[in-house]
């Protein structure tokens, strides 16, 4: 969907950022199906561990409590948040962590969660601090994979799409703090923050 106005009458969302939009994506639909199916394979493979599922402050909020709602199985639940630094568009390996675990993960099943892996540089480091509290095991999964910009090597163990190296925004993902309420996730126009 690459129309404003197709936009506008599918969604009942903010017009100013819709305008912002230069395509959909991945719509709504399109986004609860692979949200089941991560979920579906969650449950399966953690069937009879105590799995603690980590969300990724701010951008994984919206995929993180999807998917929650759909796992089969008892989990805990926490957040972690950091903030990575470098330009407006790339991070530089730079973290600074503003909120830890509540929860100690130790002997547990940690799954961290995330929006989308870019450089790699947020989820290596999260993937450390948490290693260095003693989990009985470490999985990731994040919705989106721009493999392309990888800078870092990080596996992740569960992914929702493979996606271009787009400015993406919507379900989470954010420019300057806008756009993460949209429900579909879409390529921002270059104008926007060019
Ligand atoms: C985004 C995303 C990941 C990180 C990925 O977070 O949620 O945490 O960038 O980028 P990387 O692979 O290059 O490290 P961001 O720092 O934009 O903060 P947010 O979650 O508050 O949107």
């Amino acid at each position: 969907m690459s129309n404003v106005q197709d936009i506008q009458s599918t969604y009942q969302v903010c017009e100013e950022w819709v305008q912002n939009i230069q395509q959909v994506l991945y719509s709504d639909v399109k986004i609860k199906e692979c949200v089941s199916s991560l979920a579906k394979q969650i449950s399966e493979d953690y069937k009879n561990k105590d799995l603690l599922i980590v969300g990724c402050l701010t951008g994984a909020v919206i995929f993180y409590s999807d998917l929650m709602r759909e796992l089969s199985i008892p989990y805990k639940s926490d957040f972690i948040s950091v903030s990575s630094y470098g330009s407006e568009t790339t991070s530089n390996g730079n973290v600074k962590m503003n909120k830890d675990l509540n929860i100690d993960p130790k002997n547990m099943h940690v799954l961290i969660i995330e929006d989308i892996i870019d450089t790699g540089h947020t989820l290596k480091w999260v993937k450390q601090h948490i290693q260095n509290k003693s989990p009985a095991s470490i999985k990731t999964c994040s919705l989106l994979n721009k493999q392309e910009r990888r800078i870092v090597d990080v596996s992740i163990d569960y992914i929702g799409f493979e996606c271009p190296d787009e400015f993406l925004v919507g379900y989470g993902l954010d420019f300057n703090d806008h756009y993460r309420g949209l429900p579909f996730i879409g390529i921002l126009k270059t104008d926007c923050y060019m």
